[in-house]
């Protein structure tokens, strides 16, 4: 797919056919921590095979995995908490037993995509998030509508 870029107000570039970025979609569910949105993200050409991208609103930062290796999709938060880098999105992805993980690029601690939860014994937790693909797209759902202003944004 061939998309030109265009620049937002912070200077981002977002594909130019993504319009509405960040609009809510209908929700798909009751979830265990209440209702659940669905947010566009960015698209999936943006994001590489076997790899990370960064999509963010207002201060947020999400990491977004293309994990074509699983067929899958993850997202996590972008901030590593070992040292609070935002980092993860360059982070190296892998498999350890059956869980999916990504390597923070600093100093190699490894979280599971699926849980967030720390695989090299250490306290570190970082949140996951609900993703999907549909039509090219990539959608990520979130406990609570971000701030119109703040809607997600490619990070390049
Ligand atoms: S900052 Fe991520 S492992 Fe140290």
């Amino acid at each position: 797919m061939t998309t030109q870029n265009q620049e937002t107000a912070s200077n981002q570039k977002v594909p130019s056919f993504i319009k509405n970025a960040g609009d809510v979609t209908p929700p798909p569910s009751e979830g265990a921590g209440g209702r659940l949105f669905w947010f566009l993200a960015c698209a999936a050409a943006d994001i590489p095979e076997n790899g990370g991208g960064c999509v963010k609103y207002g201060d947020k930062q999400i990491a977004v995995f293309n994990f074509t290796r699983r067929g899958e999709w993850y997202a996590t938060d972008n901030m590593c908490p070992h040292r609070m880098q935002m980092a993860l999105s360059r982070g190296m992805i892998g498999t350890q037993g059956d869980e999916p993980k990504v390597a923070c690029p600093f100093h190699k601690k490894t979280f599971s995509l699926e849980t967030g939860a720390c695989l090299n014994g250490d306290d570190y937790q970082i949140k996951t998030y609900p993703v999907k693909v549909e039509d090219g797209l990539v959608y990520i759902s979130l406990p609570q509508p971000p701030p119109k202003e703040g809607a997600f944004e490619l990070a390049k």
